[in-house]
């Protein structure tokens, strides 16, 4: 049996690697930090399973990491811990590059310590954030890299890292530049997320408005639950090398704006342009989607396209497993059932006796 650690592993793609891992057959062992919130909603499934193990350690706290590596002794470590949302780290710049690139260090450093060099392999999770204002479109491992935020920037010493530990120290280390990937476990505040949530909620009379920044922006968008086989594969090769993951297809958040609120049930038209531009719903005449300048970037990456090709011939790897089409769908069904069994606000004010009794709230 093989034994895995994961960083991040209460993340997305943590949550659907810790699942594809284990029904490989993988001990599987997470890395989870201290919350005021236990509840650890994308994993709660998982916890009782005799091959899942969880250990509080910090992407921060070298000796941590270098506690958990030394009991784990796994064959395999993802690194899959960030803070990954990238207008957050213009807020909290130095925090995102302790975590995001000297976390990567750090988890190089303490196998080595632990004397796992030649008998670990290390998977890191890069990004096209890295390609950044970009220089060439589609961008592909070749493509110069030009990061345009502190987590792009912090994200690019994570790359670089990596693969000065392969050559200088023979270390099977290996970056992952994976496009977008979103699912139903995707967070709230990323693009997809909030625009499937508030167009359940739209449809279900449960939210007004969406307010949105920069509608042109391109991504290259997959299906998460499709890219953590491709973490795996890269760390199953003869020798260790980084990838682009992408699906090879582009499409603007309007569009995604557009198809969502189509699987909701509601047809909007465009009217307007830059900060002016609202989608309207065809069916009653209202402005249901307007742009905020709140979600603007001072820096923004707005043209990402991945070309998969080598992952594709080195890996075998089928990147659009899931279409773009389905993701939406997926995504939007998901959001349409959870929402179903939300309460509005004014419902829970004028019932608040009865949910008082209840104990919904307190
Ligand atoms: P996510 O949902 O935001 O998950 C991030 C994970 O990192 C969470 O488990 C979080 O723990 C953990 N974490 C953050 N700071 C930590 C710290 N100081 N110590 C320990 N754990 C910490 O991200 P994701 O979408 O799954 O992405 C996984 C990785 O891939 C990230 O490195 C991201 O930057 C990278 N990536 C993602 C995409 C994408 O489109 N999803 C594309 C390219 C690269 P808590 O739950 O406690 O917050
Ligand atoms: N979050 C957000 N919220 N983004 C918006 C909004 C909004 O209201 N309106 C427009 N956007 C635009 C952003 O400006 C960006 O150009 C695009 O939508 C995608 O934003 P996010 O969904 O936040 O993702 P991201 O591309 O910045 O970052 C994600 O993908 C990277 C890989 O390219 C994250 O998962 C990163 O961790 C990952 O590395």
């Amino acid at each position: 049996m093989k034994t895995a650690l994961i960083t991040g592993v209460t993340g997305q793609d943590g949550s659907y690697l810790s699942e594809f891992l284990l029904e490989k057959g993988y001990d599987v062992h997470g890395v989870i930090r201290r919350s005021s919130v236990d509840y650890r909603e994308r994993i709660a499934h998982m916890e009782k399973e005799q091959n899942f193990h969880l250990h509080y350690a910090d992407m921060g706290d070298s000796l941590s990491l270098v506690k958990v590596i030394a009991a784990v002794n796994p064959d395999e470590i993802y690194n899959l811990a960030a803070q990954s949302h990238v207008q957050v780290s213009f807020d909290v710049p130095e925090f995102t590059a302790d975590v995001d690139a000297v976390g990567v260090l750090r988890i190089l450093e303490a196998v080595r310590v632990c004397g796992f060099a030649d008998t670990c392999r290390i998977y890191q999770a890069s990004t096209s954030e890295l390609y950044g204002k970009v220089e060439e479109v589609p961008q592909s491992e070749s493509t110069p890299f030009h990061p345009y935020s502190p987590y792009a920037v912090a994200k690019q010493y994570g790359y670089w890292i990596v693969k000065e530990y392969r050559e200088a120290y023979h270390m099977y280390c290996c970056s992952g530049i994976l496009f977008n990937h979103e699912s139903e476990r995707r967070g709230e505040t990323f693009v997809t997320r909030k625009i499937t949530l508030a167009a359940a909620r739209i449809a279900q009379g449960k939210q007004d408005k969406l307010y949105l920044g920069n509608l042109s922006s391109k991504r290259d968008w997959g299906y998460a639950r499709d890219y953590v086989e491709c973490m795996w594969l890269m760390l199953q090769q003869d020798k260790p090398d980084d990838y682009v993951i992408a699906t090879g297809e582009q499409h603007t958040v309007r569009e995604f704006c557009t198809l969502a609120f189509h699987y909701a049930g509601i047809e909007l038209k465009w009217q307007g342009s830059g900060v002016d531009e609202k989608g309207i719903n065809r069916a009653t005449g209202k402005a249901i989607v307007e742009v905020s300048p709140d979600f603007y970037r001072p820096t923004d990456v707005i043209n990402l396209l991945g070309n998969p090709a080598k992952a594709k011939a080195e890996l075998g790897w089928n990147p659009t497993k899931t279409s773009f089409a389905e993701l939406v769908r997926l995504m939007v069904d998901h959001d349409l059932k959870r929402t179903a069994v939300e309460r509005t606000e004014e419902y829970i004010k004028t019932n608040l006796t009865e949910y008082l009794q209840a104990g919904i709230v307190k």
